[in-house]
């Protein structure tokens, strides 16, 4: 019996390799928890595309929408040119089943190095909550006199209340939650008019929920970032700062290997998950990616649905294979996370 129906877009790349892994995982801690999971295979992506000409046909998504969740490996490919697939089906998703946001978790994992001297586990660990549905990601704009000496582009950014207020209502949900401590990622002093909406907002919230509200500007986040992480414990920002703050993220908690995250719809069902990383096409075939970035999603995936004990052992199976994990193939890394999820332990080879 299913107690839930979990859409699966392993996507391009590397996707289908790590979302593999991720599944035995989640299989293996329903087994050992009692829920039933049935998964639903979408053969969404490149070959689809080349193909059809398709990224996310309507009778897709109409069935997406009645998943409990979706998991997704990564999408594109050197042969699809940029955007079509981002564009078509990843944002797409977010923007129609309103994944307004953005979770991205920043914590530096015992086993893992980190490229800051002198950081080690416990220095790193925060959230990042990137806005998931506005911004310039809402594709407002357009060329005239292309390729021509006249030729003019825009890319108009858009900021509604609402989206921003349902954004700074979670961050600060989640800041309640931690340390009770939110910090506002910004470019007030650039961005008037967006920025302004933001500020101001933020200080409602923050006032209404009881956290204490700091501000950054996102270009002196990224020298604290490096030089600081210690001083933040929940961030809240806009799409397109918190995409590149979030690569940042990963890159002083040890890389992409380890970065999971988050679609969110936090009032209705389905959210999407999938690792921060790409398709890494370079890669693809070779054994050579790190699964654990999707199984740490998938544990957030689990952690949505409410299964949190069968989350926390997931996320304990990923972090104890993380020790060597540079010897192992990702099918290696796979099983050995599935037989801790299975209770079998931590691995001690
Ligand atoms: C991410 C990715 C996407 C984004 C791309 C693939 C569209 O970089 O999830 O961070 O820009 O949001
Ligand atoms: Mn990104």
């Amino acid at each position: 019996m299913a107690d839930y129906t979990i859409a699966c877009l392993p996507g391009d790349g590397i996707g289908p390799e790590v979302v593999a892994e991720a599944r035995k995982a989640v299989d293996a801690a329903a087994a050992r928890f009692g829920f039933g999971l049935a998964w639903v295979d979408y053969d969404l992506g490149a070959d689809r595309w080349l193909r059809t000409g398709e990224a996310l046909p309507d009778t897709a998504l109409k069935e997406l929408r009645d998943a409990d969740a979706i998991l997704l490996g990564a999408v594109g490919r050197p042969d699809v040119p940029p955007g079509v697939l981002e564009r078509g089906l990843l944002l797409r998703l977010r923007f129609e089943l309103d994944l307004y946001v953005n979770l991205r978790p920043v914590k530096l994992y015992p086993a893992v190095a980190s490229p800051l001297a002198g950081v080690g586990p416990g220095d790193v660990d925060l959230l990042v909550v990137r806005e998931n549905t506005e911004g310039v990601y809402v594709g407002a704009g357009g060329v005239v006199h292309r390729g021509g000496p006249a030729e003019v582009a825009t890319e108009t950014s858009i900021e509604t209340r609402v989206g921003v207020e349902r954004c700074l209502r979670y961050a600060a949900a989640r800041a309640k939650e931690r340390s009770g401590r939110l910090t506002l990622v910004h470019k007030t002093n650039v961005l008037v008019h967006a920025g302004d909406l933001w500020r101001r907002v933020a200080g409602e919230v923050a006032a209404e929920v009881g956290v204490e509200l700091d501000y950054a500007h996102a270009d002196a986040a990224c020298l604290y970032l490096v030089g600081d992480p210690g001083r933040f414990d929940v961030i809240v920002t806009d799409n397109l700062f918190g995409d590149i703050l979030t690569d940042l993220g990963a890159a002083i908690a040890g890389g992409l290997g380890t970065a999971a995250s988050a679609n969110l719809n936090p009032a209705s069902s389905p959210s999407l998950f999938e690792p921060v990383h790409g398709s890494a096409p370079d890669i693809a075939g070779t054994g050579k990616a790190n699964p654990v970035a999707a199984v740490l999603s998938a544990a957030l995936l689990l952690q949505h649905l409410g299964e949190r004990a069968a989350a926390a052992a997931v996320e304990a199976g990923a972090v104890a294979v993380l020790q060597g994990a540079a010897g192992y193939s990702t099918q290696a890394l796979g099983d050995r996370i599935a037989t801790a999820v299975a209770g079998g332990g931590a691995p001690t080879t």
